[in-house]
């Protein structure tokens, strides 16, 4: 069976989704609603966050890249993101894939790797977290 990687056709069709999802969550009002994640989204370029995105796509999915950014953990804990975020986001991912009609099995597939990150990124939400008031 071939990776995933290949099935959803490469870095220049991860690419293009990637930067249709990274465009939609980067102007989503639901987001940027959290001053954090605003005062971040505008403050890092697109095309950089596009690049470090797709790379770990890829890199996620079985291709030949590395991804060179820092961890979700790091780069993601201080910007408070709620579990409503979360779902918003998620919508956003949905809206993408069916855009770009993503077959089921790979957007199940997809999916599965984001969903991986969901501790690491929702505050409050890793495993043996303390609470930090
Ligand atoms: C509600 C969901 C999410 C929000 C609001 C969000 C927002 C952000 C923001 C604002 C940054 C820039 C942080 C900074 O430089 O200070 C960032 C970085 C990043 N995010 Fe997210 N993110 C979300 C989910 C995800 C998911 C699911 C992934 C991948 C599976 C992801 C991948 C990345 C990557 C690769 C970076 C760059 C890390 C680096 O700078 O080295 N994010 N995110």
């Amino acid at each position: 069976m071939p990776s995933l990687y290949e099935r959803l056709g490469g870095v220049y069709s991860i690419a293009t989704v990637v930067d249709d999802l990274i465009d939609r969550v980067m102007t989503d009002p639901r987001l940027n609603a959290n001053p954090l994640v605003d005062e971040a989204h505008h403050r890092v370029p697109p095309a950089g966050f596009k690049y470090l995105v797709t790379e770990m796509v890829c890199w996620a999915s079985g291709g030949p890249q590395k991804y060179s950014g820092r961890s979700m953990a790091d780069s993601h804990a201080n910007l408070k993101i709620t579990a409503t975020e979360w779902d918003a986001f998620q919508d956003d991912l949905q809206q993408t894939l069916d855009k770009f009609a993503v077959p089921a099995d790979e957007q199940a597939e997809l999916k599965a790797i984001v969903n991986s990150t969901r501790s690491d990124i929702v505050a409050g939400s890793a495993l043996g977290a303390h609470a930090t008031t």
